[in-house]
């Protein structure tokens, strides 16, 4: 295990009707609120409403930015920022998923900041100052609402990068399971493929000593294998739901990773993907991972055989630890398949036409993943592989 620090100051708020914890929170930042939010699931929903009406009750200065995409776009923040300015908001509260906390995240940093907030993605500066900023959740996947992280996309370049910063965690995130009772059936399956993802991202390192840190990333991925369809049966099942929301704040907070450094090479390789066609994160890595893992088994087959048996059931009888590995990997596909997770760049009308493009915003920074560095040959072979 290699040294560590561990910090998150967010506070977590989790269960049902914890919506009213607004009315103790935001005061303590300040009157003049920004509330953000995406397409309109949270008006249909009737979170919209919930929300407001406490704003109101709190004599809160309410302003507004609506409209943040799935795979949110620097020009929307580029809105935020100059809402912020101009009207100098104190809060701000991102009610969705991922998508409008990685935007919010943006906007906080921004506006702090005299340039262009695209410079903080790009790394040309560095995020030291922040305006303060809660969640409220709506979709279990990302774990945004308990990390520093964000990713945006500048859909005129066609690219998309995560950045991050100590001051940008959210000061609270609000999980309530009942909020999440609307994502559609396809969404809940990207989430729990994006949680599960970032399981293995952290899982497939080069560390030794990692044995309790193992058996949380094992529990995870097991727990989201069971639930899973359990919730697709009964998609506004409190316990499920919160089960799978729980999973996907504690992949992605910290908790399971301390000590050692993931490979996270998967979640480059989607991001060059969804900067240039778009696509929902999650639906990408369910056709990525499995290719990956392919593609580096020989590295140390000994964590892919931890794997296939702990978590997949795998015999290893017999077999080498290859030949394990590679039966765990086939499980990972059999179940993401009985899920309906997609499986091929096809399944998003993706050729090869321009998987030159995706490989170039892959490799900006040049060659990268922690546990295997991978080289230009390395991505096109695994975007072909999963054409
Ligand atoms: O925009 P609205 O109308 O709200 O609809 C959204 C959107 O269309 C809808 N939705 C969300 N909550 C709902 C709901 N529909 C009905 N009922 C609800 N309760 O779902 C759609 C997808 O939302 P989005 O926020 O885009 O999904 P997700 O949470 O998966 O976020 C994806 C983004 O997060 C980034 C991804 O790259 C992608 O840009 N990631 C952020 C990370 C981080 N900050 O730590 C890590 C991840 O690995 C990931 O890269
Ligand atoms: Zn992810």
């Amino acid at each position: 295990m290699e040294n560590f620090t561990f910090l998150n100051p967010t506070k977590l708020i989790f269960g049902k009707g914890q919506l009213d914890q607004l009315k103790t929170e935001i005061p303590q930042y300040g009157k003049k609120v920004l509330l953000v939010y995406g397409g309109g699931s949270i008006k249909k929903s009737g979170l919209y409403d919930k929300v407001t009406a406490i704003l109101d009750e709190i004599g809160a200065q309410v302003f507004e930015l609506s409209g943040v995409e799935p795979n949110p776009r620097i020009s929307t923040a580029r809105k935020g920022v100059e809402i912020c300015k101009q009207e100098g908001i104190d809060f701000l509260l991102a009610v969705g998923g991922g998508s409008v906390i990685d935007c919010t995240k943006l906007i906080a940093a921004g506006a702090k900041y005299d340039g262009d907030p695209w410079d903080i993605v790009i790394k040309k500066t560095f995020a030291r100052e922040a305006l303060p900023f809660g969640t409220v959740l709506t979709l279990a996947a990302t774990g945004s609402e308990m990390n520093s992280g964000s990713v945006i996309t500048n859909w005129e370049t066609n690219e998309k990068y995560g950045w991050g910063s100590a001051v940008t965690f959210p000061k609270f995130s609000i999980l309530d399971p009942v909020n999440t009772f609307t994502v559609p059936r396809n969404q809940t399956i990207y989430g729990m493929v994006d949680m599960m993802s970032h399981v293995f991202e952290h899982y497939f390192h080069l560390e030794e000593n990692t044995d309790f840190q193992d058996r949380m990333c094992e529990s995870l991925l097991i727990t989201v294998m069971e639930t899973a369809p359990k919730l697709l049966a009964d998609l506004e099942n409190y316990e499920h739901r919160a089960t799978i929301l729980y999973a996907g704040t504690m992949a992605l907070n910290g908790m399971v990773n301390m000590g050692y450094r993931g490979d996270w090479a998967t979640h480059n390789l989607e991001h060059a993907v969804s900067a240039v066609y778009d696509i929902p994160h999650g639906g990408g890595l369910a056709i990525l991972f499995p290719h990956w893992m392919e593609h580096n088994l020989s590295v140390k087959p000994e964590r892919f055989k931890q794997m296939a048996v702990r978590v997949f059931g795998v015999d290893p009888e017999g077999k080498t630890a290859e030949e394990t590995g590679l039966e765990g990997i086939r499980k990972l596909r059999e179940f993401w398949n009985s899920i309906e997770a997609p499986a091929r760049l096809a399944d998003y009308d993706i050729d090869d036409s321009k998987i030159e493009l995706m490989a170039d915003r892959a490799m900006v920074n040049g060659e990268f993943g922690n546990f295997k560095k991978l080289n230009r040959d390395d991505v096109l072979a695994i975007y072909r592989a999963s054409l």
